[in-house]
């Protein structure tokens, strides 16, 4: 499956996103991860809908929206008009009978359909949604801060999660977030992801370009 990299916009500078978001373009990156957080499902703050509106006028990288939100489907209608590319849904947030329908309507708007779990969550949740989801999130950090590190024990959940996403017989993704480096990257995609999201690493470093561009080159060199 082809491998890329989704820089996470809560490391970015928030005085200058759209400038730190064609940075990351210009060394690569395929899409950009944008994190949102209500306050409720996890203590932070983070986007609203208005902030995808204003990137997706501006910038042509798809916008990946990874709702860390109580009530998901307060919210999904909103990120949809403002025109994001794919959206997140966590499978902590409802039943399969109440999420179903949510994923449903993401691809009844043209958008690409994924669930997320956390890094406590038996990867057997993922199981009701493999039959219509496009990309599957991976936690790697609890959800709600950046600049955390990868939690011991993700290499084996991706690779657990790979296997369960092959036996479902269609292509999906696996999307890694939360610690991921340069130094800890080529691990991860062995066990089999293949969408990297890194914060820190790419909004973090002196040079974001040079940041994403080292990425890519790891990939290319896999
Ligand atoms: C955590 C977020 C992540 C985070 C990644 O709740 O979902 O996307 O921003 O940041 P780093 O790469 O710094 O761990
Ligand atoms: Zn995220």
């Amino acid at each position: 499956m082809k491998v890329r990299l989704a820089p996470s916009i809560l490391a970015a500078d928030a005085a200058c996103l759209l400038d730190c978001a064609e940075a990351s373009a210009a060394g690569g990156a395929s899409m950009l991860h944008i994190d949102v957080m209500d306050g409720h499902f996890v203590p932070n703050l983070s986007f609203g809908p208005h902030v995808v509106t204003a990137l997706r006028r501006r910038t042509a990288l798809p916008l990946v929206v990874h709702l860390m939100v109580e009530q998901p489907w307060t919210l999904l209608v909103a990120f949809l008009s403002a025109g994001a590319h794919s959206v997140n849904i966590h499978v902590e947030t409802g039943t399969s009978e109440r999420l179903r329908p949510l994923l449903e309507r993401i691809h009844a708007s043209g958008a690409r359909a994924a669930v997320t779990v956390k890094p406590r969550t038996p990867l057997a949740a993922v199981e009701p949604y493999l039959a219509i989801v496009d990309m599957v999130l991976l936690m790697t950090v609890e959800p709600g801060y950046g600049g955390q590190a990868f939690l011991p024990g993700s290499l084996d959940r991706i690779t657990e999660l790979r296997a369960l996403l092959d036996d479902a017989g269609r292509e999906i993704d696996l999307e890694i977030d939360g610690g991921v480096t340069l130094q800890n990257a080529a691990d991860c995609l062995r066990a089999g992801a293949n969408i990297l999201v890194a914060g820190s690493a790419v909004f973090g470093a002196p040079d974001i370009t040079a940041a994403a561009a080292a990425f890519v080159r790891l990939f290319q060199d896999m």
